[in-house]
């Protein structure tokens, strides 16, 4: 079911939601051994056309306002955004968006910042032909041929919005490391160009582990990592760990109807229930993908770690993400709010 009527999800039933919820413990699968193992995947498609870009340990970064973010635009870095589009969709029950929408009440106008790759942008598309979507970015990895109501503009989302338009659902998805301060770059500028009564929705994950029987312990590798990444962003003015301020930032900018939904993603093919385990298995795939360019920028520039260092010390990172003992996870945290109608202002 990818439509909603009305404006609240009360009546939708997730069928992961009982599992995947932040008040939800996952149940770990007492069969995995001391002994890790994980399947060989398939690697999924490759967006091949990459524009100017930098070089760097090997990897390629955006060159339009360099330096601003902090993490590669690469093949290998546009074929882990595709996984983890579909990996997210999949926690979203296949939901692109949560915002209440209906195919009576589509949305007309809409903007995706950050869009990376462009594919959530493509698909809404496809979803909503009568909409327009706009989708930017600073790297220009978005495909050449898109649907004929999807446009793609390079773009730093941290100037002005020089739209002409207004929109009427405005959306951000994995955005951590993009912005000094979400709230006054994203979301005050998504509220001035929302209509009344549209919708901005984020999507965000949150850097940092979560573990909810104490499996996950100070010295694990994978948690030493996340807490270096996050205090070497910080330095660089980049939070990494904002999503759960995200829901307070809406409320005190003026959005009303304010929802939020937090979904646990596996760290590996540690839950019992198969379908958390392919998840976990997905996430896990993902993570190692992407972990060497996560990591080289900042522990280079902020930590004065050589190449070579880090890939020592990101082994023993990925052991521990294939330690199914450690029952860990990382939270997607959902937050969707409308902007109040005119005669809501007036009132307030
Ligand atoms: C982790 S990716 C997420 C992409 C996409 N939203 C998704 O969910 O697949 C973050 C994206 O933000 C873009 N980005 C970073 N800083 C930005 C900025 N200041 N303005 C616009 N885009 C930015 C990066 O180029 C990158 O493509």
């Amino acid at each position: 079911m990818s439509f909603m009527s009305g404006r609240s999800l009360d009546n939708y039933e997730f069928t992961f939601e009982k599992y995947l919820t932040d008040s939800n413990r996952i149940e770990a699968d007492s069969n995995e051994g001391l002994s890790s193992h994980h399947g060989r995947m398939d690697t999924l498609s490759i967006t091949e056309s990459i524009a100017a870009s930098e070089e760097r340990f090997g990897r390629t970064y955006h060159s339009y306002r360099s330096g601003s973010y902090n993490y590669p635009n690469d093949p290998t870095e546009i074929e882990r955004l595709d996984d983890q589009h579909e990996i997210i969709k999949l926690v979203m029950d296949g939901r692109n968006y949560l915002a209440p929408f209906s195919k009576e009440k589509p949305p007309k106008n809409i903007l995706d910042i950050a869009t990376g790759t462009g594919t959530w942008a493509i698909e809404m598309g496809d979803e909503f032909p009568e909409a327009k979507i706009v989708g930017t970015d600073l790297s220009p990895i978005q495909p050449q041929y898109v649907p004929l109501n999807v446009r793609f503009f390079i773009e730093d989302s941290t100037e002005e919005w020089d739209y002409p338009e207004r929109f009427d659902y405005i959306h951000t998805r994995v955005t951590l490391g993009c912005w000094s301060d979400m709230k006054t770059q994203i979301i005050q500028k998504a509220f001035d160009k929302l209509e009344p009564g549209g919708w901005l929705e984020c999507q965000e994950l949150e850097c940092l582990p979560g573990c909810d029987d104490g499996t996950m312990t100070e010295g694990h590798a994978w948690l030493d990592w996340a807490v270096k990444l996050c205090e070497a962003s910080e330095v660089t003015n980049r939070q990494l760990n904002m999503a759960n301020q995200i829901k307070g930032w809406m409320e005190e900018v003026g959005f009303v109807d304010v929802q939020e939904m937090v979904f646990k993603i596996p760290t590996n093919g540690w839950p019992k229930d198969p379908r958390l385990k392919y998840l976990g298995l997905l996430w896990q795939r993902n993570v190692m993908t992407g972990l060497s360019g996560f990591t080289l920028d900042l522990f280079n520039r902020v930590l004065g770690k050589t190449m070579e260092e880090i890939e020592v010390y990101l082994i023993n990172v990925r052991k521990s993400l294939f330690n199914r003992q450690v029952h860990s996870y990382q939270r997607v945290i959902c937050v969707w709010g409308r902007k109040p109608d005119d005669s809501e202002m007036r009132v307030a």
